[in-house]
């Protein structure tokens, strides 16, 4: 694991951003989204870069937000920088892979319909458990999953905040294909090297003529939400259910 609890290697014009955290599930720190934060702008300029893959160490993708840092050091403004993270993957202007297994859970399932190709393993395993927490949706996800999944299907996700398995998520939209999980990385790796080696602007611009008409509505909404977000975090409720997460065992 490192410091920041974030890996990168830049491969063959792919920037490879591994989520590094795995004795916690790569539950995110704030260190961790400052870092992909920092990477993600830095790979939006670089003349190396031309496409980002995004995945989990340890046989996982993510299990959310740290609970702990929720009850000890919770965003308090829309300047927290996981807030920073989801504006630049939101915004981030070159094509996103995602390769996913076992748990992606809160954010690791919000920042899923943010990226632009998911690859999900047979034994992903996913679930927004905003909900149970006592939480609002996040990151733009009461927008754009009723866009993706449909208004039924994202009410089902958001409000009962149970887990769903990766036919579910492909059914939903959520994810473009299942692979074998022995052959995921492997899988992952070649389609986005195809993407890095397709005419860079053209894919750019692709890319943003596909996003450009949600953008400003996307963003916005992201603000709003973030801060019902924030305000929930500071109910009793949410301070109930966390307590009784690391209470469980
Ligand atoms: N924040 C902080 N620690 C977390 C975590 C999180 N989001 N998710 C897992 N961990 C820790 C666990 O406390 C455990 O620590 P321990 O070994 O010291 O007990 C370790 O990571 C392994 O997790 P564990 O719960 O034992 O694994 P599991 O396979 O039984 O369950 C999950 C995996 C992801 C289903 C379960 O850990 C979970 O529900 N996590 C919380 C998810 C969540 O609510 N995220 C925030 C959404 S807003």
């Amino acid at each position: 694991m490192t410091t920041s609890g974030i890996r990168s290697v830049v491969a063959g014009s792919v920037l490879e951003l591994v989520l590094d955290r795995p004795d916690r599930k790569n539950a995110f720190t704030g260190a961790m989204y400052s870092k992909l934060t920092e990477e993600l702008n830095q790979a939006a300029q670089r003349a190396d870069v031309a496409a980002v893959l995004l995945r989990g160490e340890g046989g996982n993708f993510s299990s959310g937000n740290d609970l702990k840092d929720f009850l000890e050091s919770p965003p308090t403004g829309t300047d927290a920088p996981v807030f920073h993270f989801l504006t630049a993957i939101a915004s981030f202007p070159k094509p996103i892979v995602c390769a996913v297994e076992g748990f992606a859970v809160g954010i690791g399932t919000t920042l899923l319909l943010h990226a632009d190709i998911v690859y999900a393993a047979d034994s992903a395993r996913f679930q927004m458990p905003f909900i149970n927490l006592g939480l609002v949706p996040e990151g733009g996800s009461s927008l754009l999953l009723p866009r993706i999944a449909g208004s039924k299907a994202a009410h089902e996700l958001l409000l009962f905040g149970e887990p769903f398995d990766a036919e579910a998520a492909l059914r939903h939209g959520i994810i473009n294909q299942i692979v074998e999980a022995s052959k995921l990385l492997e899988y992952a790796r070649q389609r986005v090297q195809i993407l890095a080696s397709k005419p860079r602007a053209a894919i750019m611009e692709s890319k943003a003529l596909l996003k450009k008409s949600q953008e400003p509505e996307l963003l916005n909404h992201m603000r709003v939400e973030g801060d019902a977000f924030i305000k929930r975090l500071r109910s009793p409720e949410t301070a109930q259910a966390i307590q009784a997460f690391f209470a469980r065992k």
